[in-house]
């Protein structure tokens, strides 16, 4: 019996999953590591640490499954997004901590590159909104402020990447530097169209090619990693950043197919096939995958939706409020109460991204009053989480011109039940729920299991993707409409409130 072992590194932890024939899951580990909050905004993480913890948890689930390196026919990565790491080609060593896709510390320099008109013509090239979120300003970030970095980075020193490439480093002990078409599209110096990097926008940020990764398909053997680490040497064959990866593993092959993962932040993502889509409503445009859905036309590409705060703004209230002693206790403490009494949270604890995309948003709680209780505080957790799903999911709705009949659904927070009948009755269409909501690892290892021939093709996929449970609307227009309505007058409150 052979199996795909799947790399899913996240934004709070590390995780492995060993997936059989089936697309079962049969065995899965996870630690999770620290998170570094230097300033007010600011986000980062040890990249040594995120290897650290990745390592443990490959070798791990190994253990678990009681299977061997040579019962693996391959492997697949995937990981938190954007975040940028910056290292010493010679020793491997991080130059300095990772900038984390939640930090906000470049927000003035996109305002400078947004006051100086660059912002069109970056969003024709990229696909994607001038915002602090994307790598590309993180990266002149470290280049401009770490002391000496960018004369090492001149002299051809350094290397960039994100974390799928950070990973591939240490996997194939600094053999190999690159990163997948999806995750390149997320840097700001990827052009959606060429399919590959941009001398325009590497010049517009003062950022020397030389620290650049090669850009691979998504599908296909990318090297071998080192034997060391798991007993023998195991292909790499399959990439894809998380979302993109989520989007695979929910079989999202057609045009017209849309998934929401709730994860850290929450991410919903519509295949528009072999072309990009310009967004009219403030999404963003991205490479899905390159390969292997369709030989023909490799690169397939996703109009998307990005929502900073989903399972962190449960987080915050296990951690920031201590109202929760875990997160799955939130359900039964909303279900307490019957609504929120008016009360809104906005978790704008990163500014908002889509669709209104404001670094300068700060999170908000409005409609507070004497009777308010911490059941109130924990469904207007739930609510906000469903609501800023559905501001974007009326901006792709808008976008694609397709009328969205149904949302598939997946991540750590779809298991929440109370969210997913709150999420039916605000977007006013039915909510699916896949059997694996481990979609994410599934994604890269389908990617992985398809380039070595484990599994035939995108069509024996998708005949593994199974229901596990549907969510019907249980509002009419008028209570969506006013719910939605009294929302948007929460997310005004919360906008242009920090001052740098
Ligand atoms: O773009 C950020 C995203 O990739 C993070 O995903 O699952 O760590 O919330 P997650």
């Amino acid at each position: 019996m052979e199996y795909i072992l799947s790399l899913d590194q996240g934004t709070t932890s590390s995780r492995a999953v060993v997936f059989d024939h089936s697309g079962q899951a049969v065995a899965i580990a996870q630690r999770e590591f620290a998170q570094h909050f230097p300033r007010p905004g600011w986000v980062e993480h040890d990249a040594r640490e995120i290897w650290q913890t990745q390592l443990a948890v490959m070798q791990d689930v190994m253990a678990q499954a009681g299977i061997g390196a040579a019962q693996l026919r391959a492997m697949g990565i995937t990981n938190q997004r954007e975040t940028t790491v910056l290292w010493d080609r010679r020793t491997g060593e991080p130059v300095a901590p990772a900038i984390v896709w939640q930090d906000r510390r470049t927000v003035a320099y996109c305002e400078t590159l947004r006051a100086a008109g660059h912002a069109g013509a970056i969003a024709r090239k990229t696909g994607l909104v001038l915002d602090a979120y994307f790598s590309g300003t993180k990266l002149a970030w470290l280049l401009d402020h770490v002391p000496g970095v960018r004369a090492r980075a001149e002299r051809g020193e350094l290397a960039f990447g994100t974390v799928d490439s950070w990973l591939v480093w240490q996997l194939t002990g600094g053999r190999v530097h690159a990163t997948d078409a999806s995750n390149a599209s997320r840097t700001l110096l990827f052009n959606l169209k060429t399919g590959g990097w941009d001398n325009d926008l590497l010049a517009l940020l003062n950022i020397p090619a030389s620290v650049l990764p090669q850009v691979l398909p998504s599908c296909g053997i990318v090297a071998e990693t080192e034997p060391y680490l798991l007993g023998q040497a195991v292909p790499i064959a399959g990439w894809a950043g998380d979302q993109q990866a989520a989007l695979f593993g929910q079989a999202c092959f057609e045009p017209g197919m849309a998934k929401n993962t709730y994860g850290t932040g929450c991410f919903m993502l519509m295949n528009t096939g072999d072309r990009p889509v310009a967004s009219r409503h403030q999404l963003l445009s991205t490479v899905a995958w390159r390969g292997p859905v369709n030989a023909a036309r490799p690169m397939a590409y996703a109009l998307e939706g990005s929502v900073f705060m989903a399972g962190a703004t449960v987080q915050w209230l296990r951690d920031g409020l201590q109202i929760i002693q875990s997160a799955p206790e939130v359900e039964a403490l909303a279900a307490s109460v019957p609504d929120t009494g008016d009360v809104f949270l906005v978790p704008a604890f990163a500014g908002l991204g889509a669709p209104d995309w404001d670094g300068q948003a700060r999170g908000t709680l409005v409609g507070m009053t004497r009777g308010t209780r911490c059941a109130h505080i924990a469904r207007a957790a739930l609510e906000a989480i469903a609501l800023q799903t559905a501001d974007v999911f009326s901006a792709m709705a808008a976008d694609s011109g397709l009328a969205l009949t149904e949302l598939r659904v997946d991540g750590g927070a779809s298991r929440n039940d109370l969210l997913m009948q709150i999420q039916a009755n605000v977007l006013g269409v039915s909510v699916v729920r896949s059997r694996v909501t481990e979609t994410t690892a599934l994604g890269a290892a389908y990617l992985a299991g398809l380039a070595t021939g484990y599994w035939a093709d995108a069509q024996e996929i998708s005949t593994q993707w199974q229901e596990d449970r549907r969510f019907e609307p249980e509002w009419g227009d008028e209570q969506r409409q006013q719910m939605t309505q009294r929302w948007r007058e929460a997310v005004a409150r919360s906008r242009a409130w920090a001052k740098d």
